[in-house]
């Protein structure tokens, strides 16, 4: 057994996250940027693989943000830089990028930045300028809080004020419309610039919640509504467990499940998924029941449906004005923990690291733990009295240092507020 504390990763405050992103760009850049935007990680509390099927999802903000000190250039070129890629900038120009696979493609990271002028450009605002940016994030990477929505996110809130495209509003008076079409363009540059075919819930978390709220998003027609979660005045906390498994949406796992839905979807004769609804789900699965890869489709069709159904409840649960506690809390755990064992049995992309985070967390007295965000590793998230956060960390760390797993990493998840510019 460890004594070692377990590993918090912290949030930096707006302020060391604009001094820290002001510096690098002073450094190399050797000049002012005009101003510093930001756009948090997030993690969704239910409603997991429902985006890219018309249904609900159910994500925070979370304050770890990528934080991007940007300078309007008079002409196309972009150049970026990270600490990370101190030594080396990345220089390239709105007039020559292009598509992943394509001649223009971006290397790395780059991609998620300059690629939304690119999207941008495609919706109708043409000759974007270009601009030099640094980079500062604290969203963990590859850790499935959507990093890579944080970095396209604080591009779109960038550009769409130097450029003057007046889309975003403030994250005090949000422009909720503008920024749905900046989701839109931020979810184009992941699926072409990255490659990663992924549905819209991340960017939509980082652009349009609000803080103390979770964002009940419905994918189908992209209407939201914000659901009160203020856990700390219910002395709750939700803890997130950073496996530290490797997890990526652009290795082929994730598209086949997307694939799956879509083919079910074809035979059973609607456009998605979400449109079959949970009473006609048996109907549903018989009719699945003489395809070819049977198994397969009614697996993830059930958890799908399943699944959209458990976002409804919880959210209907979530607001009607009683105090989180007693059977109310039991029964979000319930569905939590629902939610991680159709993950696991029937849509099959949860792995070693998650399972056992979840099963450590519950025995150590959770009320409820899931994975969240695509799976196949990343985060797991547990909702826990607020003064056993570290008591339930420690126990996770223990159960995998007794598997002989990487030590994961943690973070308090508090509900933040969406991109925008720091003062
Ligand atoms: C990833 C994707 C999202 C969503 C989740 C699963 O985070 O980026 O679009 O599909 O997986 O719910």
């Amino acid at each position: 057994m460890t004594n070692d504390a377990p590993v918090f990763a912290p949030a930096m405050s707006p302020k060391e996250g604009a001094e820290a992103a002001t510096a690098l760009f002073r450094e190399v850049f050797e000049a002012e940027p005009d101003g510093v935007w930001y756009a948090p990680g997030r993690v969704n509390i239910i409603g997991e693989h429902t985006d890219y099927n018309g249904g609900l999802a159910l994500p925070i903000a979370l304050p770890h943000r990528a934080h991007l000190a940007l300078r309007r250039r008079d002409d196309r070129t972009v150049r970026l830089v990270s600490p990370q890629t101190r030594e080396k900038v990345d220089v390239t120009s709105l007039d020559t990028i292009g598509p992943k696979g394509t001649p223009g493609e971006v290397a790395h990271w780059a991609a998620y930045i300059a690629g939304v002028a690119w999207a941008l450009e495609r919706d109708g605002f043409e000759d974007l300028p270009g601009f030099d940016a640094a980079l500062v994030s604290c969203v963990p990477l590859g850790g499935g809080l959507s990093s890579s929505a944080a970095l396209e996110c604080s591009a779109a809130v960038a550009i769409d004020e130097v450029a003057g495209l007046g889309l975003a509003g403030t994250p005090e008076e949000p422009d909720d419309a503008g920024r749905a079409r900046l989701v839109t363009n931020c979810v184009r540059t992941e699926n072409e610039m990255a490659g990663a075919p992924t549905g819209g819930m991340d960017q939509s978390a980082s652009l349009r919640c609000r803080e103390g709220h979770a964002l009940e998003l419905d994918c189908r027609d992209g209407s939201v509504a914000h659901v009160p979660f203020d856990l700390a005045a219910e002395d709750l906390a939700l803890l997130v467990i950073d496996t530290k498994a490797k997890h990526s949406l652009d290795d082929g796992q994730y598209g086949a499940r997307r694939a799956a839905c879509e083919r079910a979807a074809q035979i059973l004769g609607v456009e998605l998924l979400a449109d079959i609804a949970i009473e006609d789900l048996p109907q549903a699965l018989e009719r699945l029941s003489s395809t070819d890869d049977a198994d397969e489709l009614i697996k993830r069709t059930r958890h799908v449906v399943t699944e959209i159904d458990r976002t409804r409840r919880l959210v209907d649960l979530l607001q009607d004005g009683r105090p989180l506690r007693g059977e109310k809390l039991a029964e979000a755990g319930r569905l939590m923990d629902a939610s991680h064992e159709s993950l696991r049995v029937d849509y099959e992309c949860t792995c070693p690291e998650l399972d056992v985070a979840v099963e450590a967390a519950r025995a150590a007295g959770a009320h409820g733990a899931r994975m969240t965000g695509g799976g196949f590793g990343g985060s797991a998230i547990a909702l826990v009295d607020a003064k056993t956060v570290h008591d339930v960390a420690a126990a996770v760390a223990q159960a995998y240092e007794r598997e002989g797993f990487n030590p994961p990493a943690f973070l308090d998840a508090v509900p933040a507020a969406p991109a925008g510019r720091l003062p």
